[in-house]
């Protein structure tokens, strides 16, 4: 079945559709994205999602092109046209249109395009199989909250992940601590049964599966802690797992060649796991 994209005010065959050459996020990477998870045709933390998202645009200055309400309303439309019920969102706004220069211009209408994908239903045996990760230099800016589509540090880290066998590659900043994964979250979980993940500032973007999956530990009495943590620690640690909205949680099993404890994923990550699955089936939003 062909697929139907949203393109500023207008649904469209997506193998067609396209932007203005000088669109500022063609040309500057000026603009901002969301990647939200469907599942049984619930949009799953929604409104987390469009929080950061405005959060992201006001950080860039980027004016939200409409309100929440019909947002919504087109993600839903676009799905129902797509006849997704399990798969994705993906929505990106960027500065506009403008001749080339690096200051923009004042009052600019942005520009908003969407996609949707189907992915397969979730499955909890998928999800619990372990992982592998590698470790690259985290190079990127010191913005990283911000959900910016400039994204080449992370595109060519996953690559080397991809090349090299690995799910994902976790990126380790100057002092030798990892910050998070190329596309994910990074946690450990201790010998002494406190699961860990980096404090949200500017050195992650603060996932929502990373807020839920906190939100879900607390709730469940498990200890958490928002802290550095080092590739060293990661590597003696009991389990370690990443999380984000497509992968969801995955427990990692090794790290370059570091074996994760006896390499099986471990039962806080599998635990983790299928609080966050009750929650996706539960639809997502807030209790
Ligand atoms: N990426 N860190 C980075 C650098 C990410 O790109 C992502 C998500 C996450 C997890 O965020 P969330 O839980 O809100 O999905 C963390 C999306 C899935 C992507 O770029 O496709």
């Amino acid at each position: 079945m062909a697929l139907f994209a949203y393109v500023n005010g207008r649904y469209e065959l997506q193998r067609g559709a396209g932007v203005h050459i000088e669109d500022r996020g063609y040309q500057f990477a000026d603009g901002v994205y969301e990647v939200i998870a469907v599942q049984n045709g619930r949009l799953i933390d929604e409104v987390g999602h469009l929080d950061r998202l405005e959060r992201s645009l006001s950080a860039l200055e980027i004016a939200a092109p409409m309100d929440r309400a019909p947002l919504g309303l087109i993600m839903r439309r676009l799905l129902e046209k797509n006849r997704i019920d399990n798969g994705m969102i993906y929505l990106q706004i960027t500065r506009g249109v403008a001749p080339r220069n690096h200051a923009f211009p004042e009052g600019m209408k942005p520009s908003i395009v969407m996609t949707a994908r189907r992915l397969k239903p979730f499955s909890r045996s998928h999800f619990r199989q372990g992982v592998c990760v590698i470790t690259r230099p985290d190079t990127r800016w010191k913005r990283c909250d911000i959900k910016s589509i400039s994204l080449l540090p992370n595109i060519l880290s996953k690559q080397e992940a991809v090349r090299s066998g690995a799910f994902e590659a976790w990126l380790v900043d100057d002092a030798g601590n990892i910050t998070e994964g190329a596309s994910s979250n990074a946690w450990i979980v201790t010998g002494d049964a406190r699961v860990v993940t980096r404090d949200a500032g500017g050195a992650i973007l603060n996932g929502i599966t990373r807020q839920r999956i906190i939100a879900l530990a607390r709730e469940n009495g498990l200890s958490l802690e928002e802290r550095p943590f080092s590739l060293e620690e990661a590597t003696e640690a009991a389990e370690a797992f990443t999380t984000s909205s497509t992968a969801l949680l995955r427990p990692v099993v090794k790290i370059d060649d570091r074996v994760i404890a006896d390499g099986e994923p471990g039962p806080f990550s599998l635990k983790l796991l299928d609080l966050y699955a009750a929650h996706m089936e539960r639809g997502g939003e807030a209790p």
